[in-house]
This record gives structure tokens, sequence and C-alpha cells, in this order.
């Protein structure tokens, strides 16, 4: 059994990151905290076409604990993620990415996580964020 701190060492592949990062638990956490941090990010805030983030909150848990070796609830409720498609209503430039990415890297960084389950997450935010820029030209 891997712990949360301190005990994952070597490669961690997609597969054992969501146990190692301490299941549902980690995944809610890091999720709510993000969106905490999106409310309040002029922004950012503007893109999310509902009044509360619950739902939003709700869906990008449930994708992450998904991809990350979890069990497959996102794709029940609500099929394939085909993620890059679900975000064309959004116009996504650098600035958004940089802005999700940064509340990403800052809910991350606050949960403690043992390094290699750090890194796993962030290498993963940075070139999935980079590959939902839909609006390139614009910063
Ligand atoms: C690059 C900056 C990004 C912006 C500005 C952005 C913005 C948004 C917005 C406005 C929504 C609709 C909210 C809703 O669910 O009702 C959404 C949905 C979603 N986003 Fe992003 N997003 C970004 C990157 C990402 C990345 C990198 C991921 C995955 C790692 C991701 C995963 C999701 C998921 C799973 C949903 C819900 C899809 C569904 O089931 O409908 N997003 N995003």
């Amino acid at each position: 059994m891997l712990g949360v701190r301190g005990r994952v060492s070597g490669r961690l592949s997609v597969g054992n990151v969501y146990e190692a990062a301490g299941g549902d638990r980690t995944f809610r956490l890091l999720v709510e905290r993000f969106y905490a941090r999106v409310a309040g990010d002029p922004l950012l805030r503007p893109l999310y076409p509902d009044e509360d983030l619950a739902s939003a909150t709700e869906r990008l848990t449930l994708f992450l604990i998904q991809y990350w070796g979890g069990p497959s609830t996102y794709n029940e409720r609500r099929g394939h993620p085909r993620l890059r498609l679900r975000h064309q209503p959004f116009a996504i430039g650098q600035a958004e990415r940089d802005a999700w990415f940064g509340h990403m890297t800052w809910a991350v960084d606050s949960l403690d996580l043992a390094p290699a389950v750090r890194k796993a997450l962030l290498d993963y935010f940075e070139t999935a964020s980079t590959a939902m820029i839909n609006q390139p030209g614009q910063r």
C-alpha cells in the first residue's frame, strides 16, 4: 500500500496515482480548493455558465478520480470525456490557461502530497491545460 506522504518512490503510472494520492477524499479536496479560487477570479469566473460552481466541481472531481485510476462514475454519468470538444464553447487563450493552471498548482500544493504524486498531477495539468487552448492568438 502506498502512503499519502513520503512512501512513494520511483515512477508512478496513471493506474496507481489515485490510491497513492489518498483516493476520493484527496480529489474532492483538490477540486473544492481549485474552484474556491476560480470563484474569485474575474478572468475565469465569467466563463462558467452556472450560477454556482457545484456541478462543475462535481464533474471535474469525478473526471480526475476516473483519469487517475479510481471508479469510472464520470463515464457513467457524462459518457466519453471529449474534453477538447466540451471546452469549445468557452474562449480559452493563454491568459485563461495560465490562470487555470495557476489555481490548480496552488490547490495541488495545498495538499501536502508525496513528491512523486505532486509531480504526476502537475505534469498532467500543465500539458492538459495547454491542450485546452482554443484561441491561440489571444492573450
Ligand atoms: C485551460 C483552462 C481551462 C478552462 C478556462 C476551463 C473551463 C471550463 C469550463 C468553463 C467548463 C464548464 C463548466 C461545467 O462543467 O459546467 C469546464 C468543464 C470541464 N473541464 Fe475545464 N477548463 C480548463 C481546463 C481543463 C483541464 C486541463 C481539464 C482536465 C484536466 C478540465 C476538465 C474539465 C471537465 C472534466 C469539465 C466537465 C466536462 C463535462 O462533463 O461536461 N478543464 N471547463
